[in-house]
């Protein structure tokens, strides 16, 4: 398979859009119609008002930045990432590479309790951190999405969030750390120069990532091939991407947001991204009324299992649009999505 090297960045287009921010706090129907045009239109979105308490999130942060600072031969007891773990610059088995270290932990009680084991030396403090948060966490992303199906005017408003609220819910934790730039101005005069990618381009696989950071800029959301909108920083924030899995659940109508984090401030930057997925059993099929939205009632996914998809994730590169690959033939009856 030949892979495209990336772009220059210097090539790229910033663009300035104001995105959309959700104030969970207001009327639940306004809420409900805003969060579906934001998926609609970006597949992202921040939320503000959230409800998730601030303690929760610092505990968090904390046991995140504790691990990061430690030596490296400390660090590597928890790796490497396959997928779960501990990883640094590599990202999958495919050769993608980023300025960002990271460590990927399964939500499931037992694996986390497992892998706190090798990651701190007080490691149920750390477990009894991170499942306060994924609890908190999984508690809004559930919200979101019974409040997209109601948008949806979908009658089983659970059709979505029973996914990721179901115990074999294969949902991911993901601490990200990203390097400060490197300050170096005898050799290189331009600040732009030394902007790396952190983590390429991207749709996220799984249902409905919330993805919270500290007060860094580096987050970028894709709307065309090349143009990028900043996403401006806010630790009293979630990010939510809508991901594959979601996309295929609404039969298109939502679009799973491509995205980069770029290593361009000189502060370090800490990102802590709660990924919904569903059971690895669980099929993948809209529900019929989000089928009547395009011409004949067609699905544009085959039925798929998620473990069929995730093997495909791990089969492909990071930015690979994956999703393609369960297309029906029905491309004609949706002219505007086709690749
Ligand atoms: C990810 C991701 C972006 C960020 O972990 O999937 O897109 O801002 N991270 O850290
Ligand atoms: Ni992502």
């Amino acid at each position: 398979m030949v892979v495209a090297s990336p772009k220059p960045l210097s090539s790229e287009k910033l663009r300035d859009v104001e995105l959309p921010i959700i104030d969970f706090s207001a009327e639940r129907s306004e809420v409900s119609k805003l969060i579906v045009k934001a998926c609609e239109d970006y597949g992202f979105f921040q939320v503000i008002n959230h409800g998730v308490p601030e303690d929760i999130i610092a505990n968090l942060e904390h046991e995140g930045l504790s691990f990061f600072a430690l030596p490296d031969s400390e660090k590597q007891r928890a790796g490497p990432a396959n997928p779960l773990g501990y990883g640094c610059k590599n990202i999958g088995l495919h050769g993608d590479k980023g300025e960002v270290e990271y460590l990927t932990l399964h939500t499931n009680p037992l694996s986390l309790a497992e892998t706190s084991r090798t990651i701190s030396n007080n490691p149920s403090k750390f477990s009894s951190a991170a499942s306060g948060y994924i609890e908190a966490v999984r508690g809004l992303a559930c919200e979101l999405l019974n409040l997209m199906a109601e948008g949806l005017l979908v009658p089983d408003t659970s059709v979505f969030s029973r996914l990721i609220r179901d115990v074999d819910s294969d949902s991911i934790l993901r601490l990200n750390h990203y390097p400060p730039l490197q300050l170096d101005w005898d050799t290189s005069p331009s600040s732009y120069d030394r902007i790396k990618v952190g983590f390429g381009e991207h749709s996220d696989p799984q249902i409905l990532t919330l993805l919270r950071s500290n007060d860094v800029s580096g987050l970028q959301i894709s709307i065309e091939d090349g143009v990028w909108i900043p996403v401006p920083p806010d630790p009293t924030a979630f990010c939510a991407n809508v991901g594959d899995m979601l996309q295929a659940l609404t039969n298109g109508r939502f679009v799973s947001v491509r995205h980069r984090a770029l290593t361009n401030s000189c502060k370090s930057r800490i990102s802590m991204a709660y990924f919904g997925g569903p059971p690895l059993q669980a099929w993948i099929t809209a529900p019929p009324e989000l089928l009547a939205s395009n011409t004949n009632r067609l699905s544009l996914y085959r039925p798929f299992t998620w473990a069929e998809y995730k093997k495909a994730v791990y089969s492909l590169r990071l930015g690979d649009r994956r999703l393609d690959l369960f297309r029906t033939c029905s491309d004609a009856a949706a002219p505007g999505l086709a690749s």
